[in-house]
């Protein structure tokens, strides 16, 4: 059995000598080993002019080939920054002020989803497994099952799958939910999304679904919960190793405050950030006795940065900085420290050591790895705060949980997290890590390919679709569709 991964980013990047080498990412450090082990292709967008369209890699000695599909800059905008993160990405984060709904978005979308799945046709040989993730390739599923009946298709969805009746919204949801069901295994790293898509499924398609179970069009397509994780004992040993703890002390002399609260996240309006500052503003109006002694580091890195939304938030962002400053800061003391940059993966680790109190505040978060990093690396004092809107907490009650819309409740757990003491903190972070061991990414990969093949087992033979599943879900929809109900494109 080979695998194919088909992912919008590639797993190898260009290093500042030249070389290829591997990118850093959960993902790649997820299915790199499980793909160099098993051999076969990895499918992604060519992002840049000139990328070679096939490349074996390692060049001496070739594990799997990396296919890329290339994209025109028109492509590039209307299925990445369009449709992908100005449609798909703010809809799964219930934030529909941020849709942008145009049609050349859509049109891209279904183009390079073409060109994806004749990609991914053209490598596949019988007997491949093909795993897709995420929300950029929704259509291409559909599309290789037509020209492969036979092929074995999981998908893994990493954001969240929002509640129907929001999913909905969206003028052609039905068109996007078809072309997931090409799939054999659908996963999501908490079961209610995994809920949320069985439910859009069956209302706006009229599919069957037995014991969780989606029947569309002869097939079966198993729905379910596959939570990520992290390398946990890689992250251990980092933030353990001489190096992290030495850099963990000097970030603490740097800033000088008795308590570090710390943020890192990718800036984009989904983590919070704005108003995580705006709630660290109030903590310092309420809590005058904590000026000069409190200090918030936040990192925020740099992200999609030509969609305008994004580019809006650097600017708010920006100025509420300046704005707590300008108000708070004394000669030794400022209240914020804000870095809008990338760092290593070490440079975090120490972040995360030197911290007090992590403020993990998402509006809402598909999981958040950034937790279960800060519960690797931190020591018996750090206290976590988390947004009750991530799935991640659904894993991790023993965080201090919050509503990150709640303003005065953010404020408010800030004091509590400063103030807690040293056996509640131990006790609590010591349950967090517990629960993160058990969640390793290799684990994870491994889970769900097992899952996919169990599902071929025990499908072969049954594969020859049946007539009356075959044509009577969708056709009972259209039947009983009033204007309402019929696409309207993508
Ligand atoms: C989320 C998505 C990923 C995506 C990542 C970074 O985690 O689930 O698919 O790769 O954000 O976003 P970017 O647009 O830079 O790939």
């Amino acid at each position: 059995m080979r695998l194919t991964v088909v992912a919008n980013r590639a797993p190898i990047s260009r290093t500042d000598e030249g070389d290829w080498a591997p990118s850093v990412g959960g993902l790649t450090t997820a299915l790199l080993p499980v793909l160099s082990e098993l051999g076969g292709a990895w499918v992604a967008m060519g992002e840049e002019p000139d990328l070679p369209e096939r490349q074996e890699y390692p060049a001496e000695d070739p594990d799997f080939l990396v296919r890329r599909v290339p994209l025109s800059q028109e492509e590039l905008d209307g299925y990445y920054y369009g449709m992908a993160n100005s449609v798909l990405w703010p809809l799964s984060h219930y934030m529909v002020q941020h849709l942008d709904l145009r049609d050349p978005f859509v049109e891209n979308y279904r183009r390079v989803n073409e060109r994806f799945a004749e990609a991914v046709i053209e490598e596949h040989r019988e007997d491949d497994v093909i795993w897709m993730q995420d929300y950029h390739l929704m259509l291409a599923p559909a599309l290789i099952r037509e020209a492969h009946p036979e092929a074995v298709m999981g998908h893994f969805w990493h954001i969240p799958w929002p509640a129907m009746e929001v999913f909905r919204i969206l003028p052609g949801a039905r068109e996007l939910l078809r072309g997931m069901l090409g799939n054999d295994l659908i996963g999501f790293h908490v079961e209610e999304y995994a809920k949320n898509f069985i439910e859009s499924a069956e209302v706006l398609l009229g599919a069957d679904v037995e014991d969780g179970v989606i029947h569309w069009q002869g097939r079966e397509v198993n729905v379910e919960a596959h939570p990520i994780g992290i390398e946990v004992e890689r992250f251990e040993r980092m933030s353990a190793s001489d190096n992290v703890k030495g850099e963990a002390e000097e970030v603490r002399d740097e800033f000088g405050a008795e308590s570090l609260v710390v943020g890192i996240d990718r800036l984009d309006y989904t983590k919070g950030v704005l108003s995580r500052l705006e709630a660290f503003e109030e903590f310092l109006e309420k809590n005058p006795e904590y000026h000069g002694k409190v200090s918030l580091f936040q990192v925020a890195t740099p992200s999609r940065t030509e969609v305008e939304s994004y580019q809006q938030l650097k600017r708010e962002v920006d100025e509420a900085v300046g704005r707590i400053n300008g108000q708070f800061a004394e000669d030794h003391w400022m209240p914020v420290h804000y870095r809008y940059r990338t760092y290593t993966q070490e440079e975090l680790c120490a972040f995360y050591r030197a911290a007090d109190v992590a403020l993990i505040t998402p509006l809402r978060d598909g999981m958040n790895v950034v937790t279960q990093e800060f519960i690797t690396a931190t020591t018996d004092r750090g206290v976590l705060i988390l947004s009750e809107l991530t799935g991640a907490a659904y894993l991790l009650p023993e965080a201090l949980q919050v509503n990150p819309y709640d303003q005065s409740g953010l404020a408010e757990a800030i004091r509590k997290a400063i103030e807690m003491p040293p056996e509640e903190r131990r006790e609590r972070i010591q349950a967090l890590k517990a629960t993160i061991r058990e969640l390793n990414v290799h684990q994870w990969a491994d889970g769900f390919l097992d899952r996919l093949t169990a599902q071929r087992d025990a499908s072969s033979g049954q594969r020859a679709p049946s007539p009356e599943r075959n044509s009577s879900p969708e056709r009972r929809v259209e039947e009983q569709s009033t204007g309402e109900l019929v696409d309207g494109g993508v």
